[in-house]
């Protein structure tokens, strides 16, 4: 037994310390915090203890520091990209409520490392994506982030009638009232999400509003559950199941839908965020939706100026099978105007519509477009939530729509490895 500990004291462990940049920028507290609790395994500047040269315990340190310095260093704060730091400290966020760092282990013998509740609290606030206050300037673009947000709106609305347009059915998901922002599911994150609408003024037939089949839209509950799941650092994939309410007649199974999303570019690499969205629809039920395979594209396109994120998402749908198979694309858009005031309660404007077919527009009366005016924010225990109230802006939109989407976020665990970080795609 004692032969074998002076053995395997042979066994070399390789501790190293490369240079460190210390170019953390982080409320001093914070940063204080980092050193006393995590900058043992996550940064270059490890503290080795004496028994960091004692095998075992040597080999275990060494790769607990290796795997640690490769999910974060701190050290290296300054080369990741925006995004990447953006996503770790969404990581490091999780990590802290679910207490699962420091590792118990390194706190028992290091008891100076073990944190308060007051301490988790501050690093939880002070890890906040705006954090890392070397956010490059945006390039090219003078004016304060209002006036650059507010000149953009004005180009959006400027361009919304351009989109001269004409056929009977232009139609919009319903059961999804929701843009989709650049950023995707962390890797190994799985969310839940329940989106739902209401149709409090609508339509008293079939085939009009959001009505797509031959229930009437007044009084009809859409409910979509989703969930999904952050495949790597940049591709999420998620199955949704469709239900509805016609009015007071209980809910019914409407459909299903699958999709994959991702992030191209890594964030602030191109003048504008770019993400893509694949999407296979299937309604179950003519009386919802006459359109049983429909096959949806949205790109996705993010702008951030300071606390003002402007998001579209331009919709381009085709019917595979059921009615309307021999049509070409039709086209729509989601898009939202965000400002990010506290993290438990945001205000916000999204816009949804369909013009109908691309090469043969519905005439504006017939089509449907909406403006919801929102608020959103994050609650305690990583709750989500994005409510508001839509207006019809056509006779053939349903007048009134409330909205209340909430979602949850659990780690459940990666199957690949992170991203590299100079990659666009994987
Ligand atoms: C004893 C070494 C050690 C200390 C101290 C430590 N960590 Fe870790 N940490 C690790 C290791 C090892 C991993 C990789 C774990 C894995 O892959 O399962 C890791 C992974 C992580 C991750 C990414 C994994 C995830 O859950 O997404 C984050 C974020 C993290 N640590 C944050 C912190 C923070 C914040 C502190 C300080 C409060 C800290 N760690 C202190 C060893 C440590």
């Amino acid at each position: 037994m004692v032969g074998a500990f002076v053995g395997i004291q042979f066994v070399p462990a390789k501790r190293t310390n490369p240079p460190a940049n210390p170019k953390l920028t982080a409320p001093p507290r914070v940063t204080e915090t980092l050193r006393r609790a995590c900058y043992d395994c996550h940064s270059n500047a490890t503290r080795w203890p004496w028994y960091s040269r004692v095998a075992p315990f040597s080999w275990f340190l060494v790769h607990d520091v290796s795997l640690g310095r490769k999910e974060v260093n701190f050290s290296e704060w300054d080369n990741y990209y925006p995004v990447t730091r953006r996503h770790k400290l969404e990581w490091m966020r999780r990590a802290l409520r679910q207490e699962e760092m420091p590792p118990w282990p390194y706190w028992l013998i290091h008891p100076a490392a073990r944190l308060t509740e007051a301490d988790r609290a501050e690093l939880d606030a002070g890890s906040n994506p705006s954090w890392p206050a070397g956010r490059p300037e945006i390039s090219g673009v003078k004016g304060t982030n209002v006036e650059n947000a507010v000149r953009a709106t004005f180009i959006l609305v400027l361009l919304l009638p351009l989109l001269r347009v004409a056929r009977a059915e232009a139609q919009l998901d319903p059961w999804e009232f929701e843009v989709y922002p650049y950023s995707t599911v962390s890797r190994g994150i799985i969310e839940l999400e329940t989106d739902n609408a209401v149709v409090a003024n609508g339509h008293s037939h079939g085939e009009n509003g959001t009505a797509a089949g031959t229930f009437r839209s007044q009084g009809m509950w859409y409910n979509g559950n989703e969930l999904t799941y952050g495949v790597s650092d940049r591709i999420e994939a998620a199955g949704y199941l469709d239900m509805a309410q016609p009015s007071g007649r209980g809910f019914w199974w409407a459909g299903d839908k699958f999709r994959l999303r991702g992030r191209l570019f890594d964030q602030e690499a191109l003048p504008v965020d770019l993400g893509w969205y694949l999407e296979v629809e299937y309604h179950k039920m003519p009386q919802f939706d006459d359109a049983s395979w429909e096959l949806e594209l949205k790109p996705i396109i993010e702008k951030d100026f300071g606390p003002i994120s402007l998001v579209a998402n331009p919709v381009f749908e085709k019917v595979l099978s059921g009615a309307g198979r021999n049509q070409g694309f039709e086209f729509g858009y989601r898009s939202g105007v965000y400002y990010r005031w506290m993290r438990y309660l945001s205000p916000g404007v999204e816009f949804y519509g369909g013009i109908g077919l691309i090469d043969d527009n519905d005439p504006i009366s017939e089509q449907q477009h909406y403006i919801f005016p929102v608020i959103w924010g994050e609650l305690p225990h990583g709750i989500e939530y994005n409510v508001g109230s839509g207006f019809g802006l056509t006779p053939g939109s349903d007048h009134v729509i409330i909205k209340f989407n909430l979602e949850i976020e659990k780690f459940l665990g990666a199957i690949f490895g992170p991203s590299s970080e100079r990659s666009w795609f994987f």
